[in-house]
């Protein structure tokens, strides 16, 4: 197996006996190259597919909409943001990509989900747009008739064409008005006050109709890896605790709220699996730690009162304290690659951002390098970071089983990226790499729910469309149904019919 950097210990981990067996996962070390598509899955099973609102509603300056961070960063509206020429351009897309009009679903609900019902959808996870209802962030500051009646709109549509809405509270586009220097975003208590009352105006509002719910989409996305802490030592742990404890807040609000009486709420959480490359002590260990780091510092203190010994252990009291409370919910995960990982005592791959040349930072406190195999390399995605792993999948399924006490799951989110200056020509419809993903990952899915005994109760394939991927604009695509940005024409991919 060829890695990169050549400097990774070598003792071979196909060895089953070394380690796997010893954490009760499946694939001891042997990894299958092959699938099979056979079989069925349990009654009630959920398919569905997902978008965010920012990626697609557009209409960012519409029906009383406040601005958003991501309005900020991508320059649609607000300050001019160092990093908005940037957004698209990294992968030669031109740069100035913004959701100022993504795929106009704001004006164009109503045929997307003619669209949806047409596909044979059942089930559509969506976001709500915080600055659509509030546009300045607070109750205080008013409440966006309008946009709230765009999501009662919506609502009525999706259940009225039969298929059942799965909201998401938030996708990453905070009010702008709680990103200042008096109120910075997630590093203030403030804002974990206001992502409260927002919960509860929408489970006032909705509570009656949506009876699936996800408090945060990909805290350890929004709050670990993009943002430039003034504080690099701690900015990542004080967000991650108000971004719980807004979570708590949250859930609390839900069982209060008579109209969400017989719903369901969670919290979505994302990892990419993380294997230990060998069978060194050392590595398994930072394999182990990687996946504490990244998903159990979301999921511990929720499922078990209290952060990872891992986190407490290194990080003292720069990780703030957790009172555990009880938030019985729904466990939520994206997942879309996976990679190799090798101890790197005081690692330092990782820009000036995020800690280089500082001796603490969240990406060296947690002191693992992950590498790609030339295997995973062979399926690769347009997106720099994802490679096909299907069996990471069922490793990751089986370790939160194992961690969580069976929880029931749902894959929130799992999808492959196409690049996105192809036209909607039948070859790009033809989405075959896309389908031999999803129908190797459902595959070990398949074998996560019966040979291993995971309570997986659903599958959400992201994205229902082609839209608007942060950071890299519209230079990859993701939808299992092509859009057409300049005349905003659906063209459904081959995968929306696998699907
Ligand atoms: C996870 C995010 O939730 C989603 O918004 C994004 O488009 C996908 N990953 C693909 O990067």
């Amino acid at each position: 197996m060829a890695l990169t950097p050549e400097s990774a210990s070598t003792t071979p981990l196909h060895n089953p006996s070394n380690f796997s067996a010893a954490l009760g996962l499946p694939y001891l070390g042997d990894y299958p190259r092959t699938y099979t598509h056979e079989g069925g899955f349990p009654a009630g099973f959920v398919w569905g597919s997902g978008t965010a609102a920012y990626q697609i509603e557009g209409a960012w300056n519409e029906g009383g909409r406040g601005p958003s961070i991501w309005d900020d960063f991508s320059g649609a509206g607000g300050p001019a943001h160092e990093a908005m020429v940037k957004v698209g351009a990294i992968a030669g897309g031109g740069g100035n990509h913004s959701g100022a009009v993504a795929c106009d679903h704001y004006h164009r609900y109503r045929e997307d989900v003619q669209l949806m019902a047409s596909l044979g959808l059942r089930h559509y996870r969506f976001s709500l747009s915080w600055p659509r209802i509030l546009p300045n962030g607070t109750l205080a500051g008013g409440v966006n008739e309008e946009g709230a009646a765009f999501y009662d709109a919506l609502i009525d549509a999706l259940i009225a064409a039969k298929i059942e809405p799965f909201v998401t509270l938030y996708h990453w586009d905070l009010p702008s008005a709680l990103q200042t220097a008096a109120s910075p975003g997630w590093l203030s208590a403030g804002t974990v006050r206001h992502f409260e009352d927002f919960a509860r105006l929408c489970f006032e509002r909705w509570g009656g109709k949506v009876r699936r719910w996800v408090t945060f989409n990909e805290p350890w996305t929004f709050t670990a890896p993009g943002n430039p802490y003034a504080d690099v030592r701690t900015g990542p742990y004080l967000a991650g605790h108000n971004v719980l404890l807004a979570h708590a807040a949250a859930v609390r609000a839900f069982r209060e709220t008579a109209a969400a009486s017989g719903g369901a709420i969670g919290i979505t959480n994302n990892i990419d699996w993380r294997e230990p490359l060998t069978a060194a002590p050392e590595d398994v260990a930072a394999a182990e730690r990687a996946r504490e780091w990244w998903l159990a510092w979301f999921c511990d203190p929720i499922w078990r009162g209290d952060y990872p010994p891992s986190m407490r252990a290194s990080l003292g009291e720069r990780l703030p304290t957790f009172t555990p409370s009880e938030l019985e919910s729904l466990q939520g995960l994206n997942h879309y690659g996976s990679s190799f990982v090798v101890a790197q005592p005081n690692g330092k791959h990782y820009g000036k951002h995020y800690g280089e040349g500082n001796g603490e930072s969240y990406w060296r406190d947690y002191e693992a390098l992950a590498l790609h195999s030339e295997e995973m390399k062979e399926e690769a995605a347009a997106s720099a970071w994802l490679y096909s792993v299907p069996w990471g999948l069922r490793k990751l399924l089986s370790w939160v089983k194992r961690r969580y006490g069976n929880p029931p799951l749902y894959v929130t989110e799992n999808g492959w990226s196409t690049p996105g200056n192809d036209s909607a020509s039948s070859a790009q419809v033809a989405d075959g790499s896309r389908v031999r993903f999803l129908a190797n990952y459902t595959s070990e899915l398949r074998r996560a729910i019966y040979e291993d005994g995971v309570d997986v109760r659903g599958y959400y394939a992201w994205s229902l469309l082609d839209n608007f991927e942060w950071e890299m604009g519209y230079s990859e695509r993701f939808g299992l149904v092509y859009t057409d940005y300049a005349t905003q024409r659906r063209h459904p991919k081959a995968s929306a019919r696998w699907l």
